[in-house]
């Protein structure tokens, strides 16, 4: 089936991100201006989530609600995807019923296999692999506080997960340049580094990594399926927390950002995530207005 998925940021075209960031900024004022825009009245969005999530849910459903739709959470629990009916059998039966479909889960392939069975657009809501709406709205986040991140230098400090990956990912589509401080032993994926290796660099050691940066970023050591490997994943990782040191290291209106949740103390200092100067609950909110402006590209394009 040949709908406009979007599993990864490579699935829409440099332009089209940046325009879609323009939609998201637009979006926003008019929220905040009180404007309703209720574009998809009685349209449905299906959210599959086999793991835990606060923002993702959140956003998607009052976005939906917005634009005049409605959004239905099935979580494996309560639904035969639980007691082990096929992907495929699955997005067969729900893409013929709703308009729209987001799957959080494990496996990218799982993501994968759905948007290659479903007839509607298919939303990648975070795979242990990629995190891209997370993206859309850090990307929003950095143009409203310092203009196009274009010829930029970015630091992700920590772990080489899948937030990590779509910041590999992000750097290509948005033409960044990307350092990536993490202890050896938690790279990110290899083929993402040889791929990019026009613009993406490795780092063992956190303060030169952030020199020259204008973004530092960070997320949680342990992701969700890593929770037994906390304490080791915390020892490695322990000279990569993100702090007002470091902070000082990079360029002087450097800002920083964790897609949340955080552990204060750990990959991000207390003082940096409740500073009044932090942007990070921009970022949160932003992925309300960045995914509204996704499910409007999607749906008007499927
Ligand atoms: N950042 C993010 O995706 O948050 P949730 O896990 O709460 O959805
Ligand atoms: N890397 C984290 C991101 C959470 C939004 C995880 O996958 O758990």
């Amino acid at each position: 089936m040949s709908n406009q998925h979007f599993l990864t940021l490579q699935d829409i075209a440099p332009q089209d991100l940046d325009a879609l960031i323009d939609r998201a900024i637009t979006l926003k004022a008019a929220h905040r201006a009180g404007e309703a825009s209720p574009q998809f009245p009685g349209s449905v969005m299906a959210m599959i989530f086999a793991k835990s999530s606060t923002r993702t849910r959140v956003s998607f459903e009052a976005g939906m609600a917005q634009m005049g739709g409605h959004a239905m959470f099935l979580s494996p629990g309560d639904t035969q995807l639980g007691r082990g009916e096929p992907i495929e059998d699955s997005a067969r039966v729900i893409s013929s019923m709703v308009d729209i479909v987001m799957i959080r889960t494990f496996g990218h392939d799982i993501v994968e296999r759905f948007a290659a069975n479903s007839s509607v657009p298919v939303i990648n809501a975070l795979t242990d692999d990629f995190h891209p709406c997370q993206l859309l709205a850090d990307m929003q986040t950095y143009r409203e506080h310092r203009g196009s991140i274009r010829g930029k230098t970015v630091c992700w400090l920590g772990d080489g997960n899948n937030m990590c990956h779509s910041y590999i990912n992000a750097a290509r589509q948005f033409d960044f340049k990307l350092h990536i401080a993490c202890p050896e032993g938690f790279e990110p994926r290899a083929d993402l580094l040889e791929n990019n290796s026009d613009r993406v660099r490795v780092f063992h050691e956190a303060q030169s990594a952030v020199e020259g940066c204008s973004l530092l970023v960070t997320d949680v050591w342990a992701s969700m399926g890593q929770e037994e490997e906390q304490a080791r994943r915390a020892a490695a990782m322990a000279p990569f927390q993100l702090n007002a040191t470091l902070l000082a290291a990079a360029e002087p209106d450097a800002l920083y950002m964790h897609c949340l949740p955080a552990h204060r103390g750990e990959e991000i200092s207390a003082e940096l995530m409740d500073s009044p100067a932090t942007i990070i609950w921009d970022e949160a909110e932003n992925r309300l207005h960045a995914q509204k402006a996704l499910i409007e590209y999607l749906l008007k394009t499927a």
